[in-house]
């Protein structure tokens, strides 16, 4: 097998990667518009990585409670949803889901879904809830604010260490240099003493 024989079946196979139905699930093709993607009722705790040609998405009736951030955006075909019947925890990490849901315009939503915990939003549909119940999660900051500034020290504690690296290495470099240079004037002359040298060169 040669080399671009093997690059073209790994990109059929990487291809291929994205249309793989989830194992906990059963995919049927519907007139080769897309893929019904069926997880209901599996008690799945997480949402599972689903198929870019989904157009239609079950996951109803599991033990959801919370969609990560981006998990739906590549569906871009869907015409139906359900995702009703999961425990939802409605924190400021259910904002995603609440966000995604209100822009799915196209597809239809076969039921409501609803928060079961925390106990102040039991029972509130999604929809309904105001950014002033989705906290919770928030510290004294907001958590993109937060996340910013884990960020920055990470980043500035890595400058830190290559700096300390990079002097450490020119203070080598420059011993090194000296070494060289001293090593470089001939035996003979290093034994007459530096200020007659200095004469003597400029003569
Ligand atoms: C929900 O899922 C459970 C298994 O997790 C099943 O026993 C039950 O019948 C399902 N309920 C509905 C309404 O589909």
């Amino acid at each position: 097998m040669s080399i671009a024989e093997g690059l073209v079946i790994l990109l059929v196979l990487g291809v291929g990667q994205a249309e793989i139905c989830p194992l906990s699930c059963s995919c049927k093709l519907v007139e080769t518009k897309g893929l019904k993607v069926d997880c209901s009722s599996r008690r799945l705790k997480e949402v599972p990585v689903l198929p870019y040609n989904t157009i239609k998405l079950y996951l109803q009736n599991n033990s959801l409670t919370t969609a990560p951030a981006g998990i739906f955006d590549h569906l871009l075909n869907l015409e139906v949803v359900d995702l009703s019947n999961n425990p939802w925890h409605c924190d400021c990490h259910i904002l995603y889901l609440k966000l995604w849901m209100e822009d799915q315009t196209r597809s239809r939503h076969l039921a409501e879904d609803r928060c079961a915990t925390p106990a102040s939003a039991k029972m509130r549909p999604l929809s309904q809830l105001t950014g002033n119940e989705l906290t919770g999660c928030a510290g004294p900051w907001p958590i993109t604010c937060q996340e910013f500034l884990v960020r920055d020290i990470i980043l500035i504690a890595f400058a830190i260490v290559v700096l300390v690296l990079m002097s450490c290495a020119v203070r080598i470099s420059k011993r090194l240099a000296c070494c060289i240079a001293v090593t470089e004037i001939p035996p003979a002359m290093q034994l007459i003493p530096k200020s007659i040298r200095k004469s003597h060169k400029s003569q």
